[in-house]
């Protein structure tokens, strides 16, 4: 096994430049000191690993009809790149420490005789659940772009769902409608259980915030629902091989109103809900399956013909879609904003916890004095 291994790395190195470098260069980041390089995690965003996909991840894995199985299978990623994506610029790493930490990226005990590995990032519902995969540190590189305006009435008139007549259908706002549960659902919903919580509550609680079910809305973790369209067969474009079509490096992320250590004490542990609160910049407690939100309509928050799913500005949700439930002209009429507005004149230490984790203790921002103007208030 060792002579095959470094057969095998001997005969790729010839693949590639030899553009070999220490493990103790530093590299200076933009934010300023030089962060010592650790190897222990594979980013896409560094310079030289720019490549084209295609050079470390090939399409289809050999084991893609083993990790899901009869119907469910697909031709998908679904394996890691093999030791000849590296080995070309990383002779020296892959050499340096026994066992070398670079093995470590994919395999879960490394050494010249074993070849075991965490399960590849992809498909999601194995690898969340697995012990890299629960790291709390550990997030994708990459954004996903998804024109909506370009698929929704195609989702809505063919493609996942399964009736052909669903293109029949003179209500085009609701077959709109419709189409958003293809992709989106409410994460953990609490259905007919009694349950509210995410997790059980001490029995303190009282009215002391923690996670509702249902909160969040899910978005597409893997391939399952984009290649049902987007296969080789099919023909239609982008196709699976253009990862890059999809994939985007992530943008900086705004700030959001969410803390790691109030989930961290809650409990909460799901990826797809941190992943979803890490990117909640407008409010964190809304919750989309709570009676009063679950029957409104989508587009009454959320314009997705302006959405670039690229660039979190256009898809923040404004206060004024809260207007007509929780702004009143004053604070007699029941509005929550009034109320808390109002609160905080009186006590600058005021935290507005109605809508909010974190941003409520900020100074209150000119979108919410302006709504309660817009009811017919005074500022
Ligand atoms: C130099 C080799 C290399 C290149 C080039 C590369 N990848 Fe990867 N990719 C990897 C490795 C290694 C992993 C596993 C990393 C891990 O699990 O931490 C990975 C994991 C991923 C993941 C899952 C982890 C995450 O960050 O979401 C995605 C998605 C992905 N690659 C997409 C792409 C796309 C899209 C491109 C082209 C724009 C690309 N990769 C180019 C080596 C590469
Ligand atoms: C074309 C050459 C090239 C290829 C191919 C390549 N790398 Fe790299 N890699 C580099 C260079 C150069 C750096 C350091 C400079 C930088 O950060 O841009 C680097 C940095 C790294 C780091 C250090 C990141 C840090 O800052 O801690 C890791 C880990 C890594 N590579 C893993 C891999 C793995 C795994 C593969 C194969 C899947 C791979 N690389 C393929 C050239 C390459
Ligand atoms: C970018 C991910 C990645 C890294 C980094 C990596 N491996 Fe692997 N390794 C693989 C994959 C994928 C296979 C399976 C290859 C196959 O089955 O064709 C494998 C196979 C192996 C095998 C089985 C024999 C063989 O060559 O196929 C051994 C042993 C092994 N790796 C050891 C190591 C050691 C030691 C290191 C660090 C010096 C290392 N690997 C780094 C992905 C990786
Ligand atoms: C075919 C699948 C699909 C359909 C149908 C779909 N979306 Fe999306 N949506 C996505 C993907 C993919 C993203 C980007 C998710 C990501 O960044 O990982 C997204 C992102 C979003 C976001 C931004 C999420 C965030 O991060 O804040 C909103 C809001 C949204 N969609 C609303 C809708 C609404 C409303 C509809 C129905 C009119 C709809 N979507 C229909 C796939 C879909
Ligand atoms: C009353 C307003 C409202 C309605 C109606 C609404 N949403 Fe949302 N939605 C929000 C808010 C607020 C957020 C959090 C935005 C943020 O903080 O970034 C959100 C976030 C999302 C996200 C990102 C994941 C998450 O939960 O953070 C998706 C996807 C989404 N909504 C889809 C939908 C779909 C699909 C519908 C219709 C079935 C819908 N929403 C109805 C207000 C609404
Ligand atoms: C019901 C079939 C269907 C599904 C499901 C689907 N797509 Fe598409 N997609 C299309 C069609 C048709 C086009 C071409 C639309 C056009 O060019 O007007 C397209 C175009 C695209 C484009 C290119 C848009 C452009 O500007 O050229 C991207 C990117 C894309 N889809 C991503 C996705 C992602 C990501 C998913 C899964 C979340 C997905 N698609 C699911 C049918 C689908
Ligand atoms: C038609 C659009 C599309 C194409 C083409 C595509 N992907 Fe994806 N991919 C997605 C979406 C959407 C997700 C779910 C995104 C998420 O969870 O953030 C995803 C998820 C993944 C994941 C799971 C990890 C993660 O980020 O959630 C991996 C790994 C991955 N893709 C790799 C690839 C590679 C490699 C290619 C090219 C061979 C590729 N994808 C091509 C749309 C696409
Ligand atoms: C009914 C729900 C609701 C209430 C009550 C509420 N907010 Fe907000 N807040 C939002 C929404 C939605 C946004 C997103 C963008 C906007 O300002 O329109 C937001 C955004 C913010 C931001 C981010 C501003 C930025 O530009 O980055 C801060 C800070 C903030 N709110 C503070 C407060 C304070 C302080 C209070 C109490 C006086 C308060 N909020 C009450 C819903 C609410
Ligand atoms: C159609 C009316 C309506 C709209 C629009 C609406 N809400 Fe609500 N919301 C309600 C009602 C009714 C309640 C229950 C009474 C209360 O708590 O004020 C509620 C409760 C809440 C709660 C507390 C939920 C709980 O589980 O305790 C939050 C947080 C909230 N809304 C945030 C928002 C945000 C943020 C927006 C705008 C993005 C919004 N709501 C838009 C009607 C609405």
């Amino acid at each position: 096994m060792i002579a095959s291994l470094v057969f095998l790395m001997t005969l790729t190195f010839v693949y590639f430049t030899p553009l070999v470098f220490s493990q103790g260069q530093r590299r200076r980041s933009a934010s300023g000191p030089a962060v010592p390089k650790k190897y222990s995690e594979f980013p896409h965003n560094a310079k030289a690993h720019q490549l084209v996909c295609a050079t470390c991840h090939k399409f289809p894995s050999p084991n893609w009809n083993k990790v899901r199985s009869g119907s469910a299978a697909f031709p998908d990623i679904t394996e890691y790149p093999q030791h000849e994506s590296c080995i070309g610029c990383h002779r020296q790493q892959f050499f340096r420490g026994t066992p070398p930490v670079v093995c470590s990226i994919c395999h879960t005990n490394p050494g010249p005789r074993d070849s075991s590995r965490h399960p590849f990032p992809n498909p999601r519902e194995i690898f969340d659940t697995s012990k890299k995969g629960k790291q709390p540190s550990y997030s994708s590189d990459f954004a996903i772009g998804f024109p909506h305006d370009k698929h929704i009435e195609i989702v809505a008139a063919s493609g996942a769902q399964l009736s052909p007549f669903r293109n029949v259908n003179f209500r085009t706002r609701l077959a709109g409608e419709e189409s958003c549960k293809v992709c989106h659902a409410n994460l953990f919903p609490q259905g007919e259980s009694p349950d509210e919580f995410i997790t059980p509550p001490p029995a303190s609680i009282g009215d002391a915030f923690w996670l509702k079910k249902g909160t969040f809305k899910s978005v597409p973790t893997g391939h399952t629902t984009c290649f049902t369209c987007h296969s080789q067969e099919s023909g239609m474009l982008p196709a699976p091989t253009d990862c890059n079509s999809c994939h985007k490096l992530k943008p900086e992320m705004p700030a959001a109103d969410f803390d790691s250590k109030i989930a961290v004490q809650m409990g909460v542990e799901q990826r797809v809900i941190l992943d979803a609160w890490r990117r909640r910049d407008s409010s964190g407690k809304f919750r989309h399956e709570f009676t009063a939100h679950n029957d409104l309509s989508c587009d009454t928050c959320h314009t997705v013909g302006t959405i670039n799913t690229l660039d979190p500005k256009t898809k923040r949700v404004s206060v004024t879609s809260c207007s007509i439930c929780h702004v009143t002209a004053t604070v007699d009429d029941g509005g929550a904003m009034n109320f808390e507005v109002q609160a905080r004149k009186t006590d600058t230490k005021f935290q507005c916890t109605k809508c909010h984790v974190v941003f409520g203790s900020r100074p209150i921002p000119q979108s919410h004095i302006q709504a309660i103007i817009e009811a017919g208030g005074k500022p």
